[in-house]
């Protein structure tokens, strides 16, 4: 049985529990929710991969509150201080080197001497690692290659009966992971996400390489087919042919919308839960095409989220 808890007190000290406990807990971020345990701890960690049916040398987020609390367990470099200082907390991961002693799981690096941190800016994610007190793995909480969670009952739709808790938070915000950057010594994007790429080199002063290899799974959503619904998906369509349903987009109009205005923000808060709907939509062996979304902004972490999940599964 898998516990909804409530977004107060009482709720986020029995998540702290659970988690103090070694159990696993999906909690609400700004980006989406994670599935939460110990990073210090194996069985907690293993018990994250297991729970999600995730291939092992994909290493996981270690979260965290602050910057401080960041610099005890990794290297912050002279790029990434800049880069945290300007988006933390919020949606964005750096990869850093790990410092030695630093007690993090291998699991959770997969024996990587880097590790991969975020602080979230949600406030029950902050108030909930302050509560329990030490640094969280949080993948994305969804069995892995499906779309990812923005609300709590998309965690339990994915994962119920197989952790021991959801703290529920409502809707994300951003409704996109973060944007991974490896900072030193040269800028380079792992995965397009919720800060703008463009963000990045605007902070920076320098261009952010696209160094990220789908064939070498070294980040997320890497994999080629990852966000993936039931549905076969055509992207960029003008229009639907029979038996689709057309997700639209600003002037494209479809039985769905990622934002009838163009807004590349609403669009990334609403990707997910149209995939979701969308997919309820068409169905067994349904199709579902989408409206063209412009490569600029947010619009850039949309179509990467498209593409794996337009991807040929495997
Ligand atoms: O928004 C997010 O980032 C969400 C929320 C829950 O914080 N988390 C998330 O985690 O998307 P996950 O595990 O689904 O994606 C983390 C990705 C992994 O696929 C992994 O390839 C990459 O981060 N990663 C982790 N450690 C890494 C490392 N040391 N070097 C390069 N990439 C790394
Ligand atoms: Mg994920």
């Amino acid at each position: 049985m898998t516990a909804t808890l409530s977004p107060d007190a009482e709720g986020i000290a029995e998540a702290a529990r659970l988690l103090v406990a070694g159990e696993l807990v999906a909690f609400p971020t700004e980006t989406v929710y994670g599935l939460g345990g110990d990073a210090r701890s194996d069985p907690a960690v293993a018990g994250i991969y297991e729970a999600k049916g995730r291939p092992s040398f994909n290493p996981l987020i270690v979260h965290l509150p602050d910057l401080a609390a960041v610099e005890r367990i990794a290297e912050v470099g002279p790029k990434a201080l800049v880069l945290a200082q300007a988006f933390w907390p919020g949606p964005l991961t750096l990869v850093l080197p790990l410092r030695e002693g630093a007690g993090i799981s291998p699991l959770v690096t997969a024996g990587l001497e880097t590790v991969a941190v975020r602080v979230p800016a949600h406030p029950l994610a902050q108030r909930l690692l302050r509560a329990f007190g030490g640094p969280l793995a949080a993948p994305s909480a969804n069995p892995s290659g499906r779309v990812s969670p923005t609300r709590a009952k998309h965690a339990l739709e994915g994962l119920s009966g197989r952790i021991a808790a959801v703290l529920d938070g409502g809707a994300c915000a951003v409704g996109l992971e973060s944007t991974i950057v490896l900072a030193d010594p040269e800028p380079v994007l792992l995965r397009p996400g919720g800060v703008p790429v463009e963000a990045l080199e605007a902070v920076l002063g320098e261009a952010v390489g696209t160094g990220g290899d789908a064939d070498k799974p070294t980040s997320p959503g890497q994999l080629v087919s990852h966000y993936a619904p039931e549905a076969l998906l055509r992207l960029n369509a003008a229009e639907a042919r029979a038996g689709e349903v057309l997700v639209g987009f600003g002037a494209v109009k479809g039985a769905l919308t990622l934002s009838e205005t163009g807004d590349l923000i609403e669009a990334a808060a609403r990707l997910f839960q149209t995939l979701r709907e969308a997919d309820r939509m068409a169905g067994p062996r349904g199709r579902i095409a989408f409206a063209p979304v412009p490569e600029k902004g947010l619009g850039r972490a949309i179509n990467d989220r498209l593409q794996r999940a337009a991807a040929p599964r495997t």
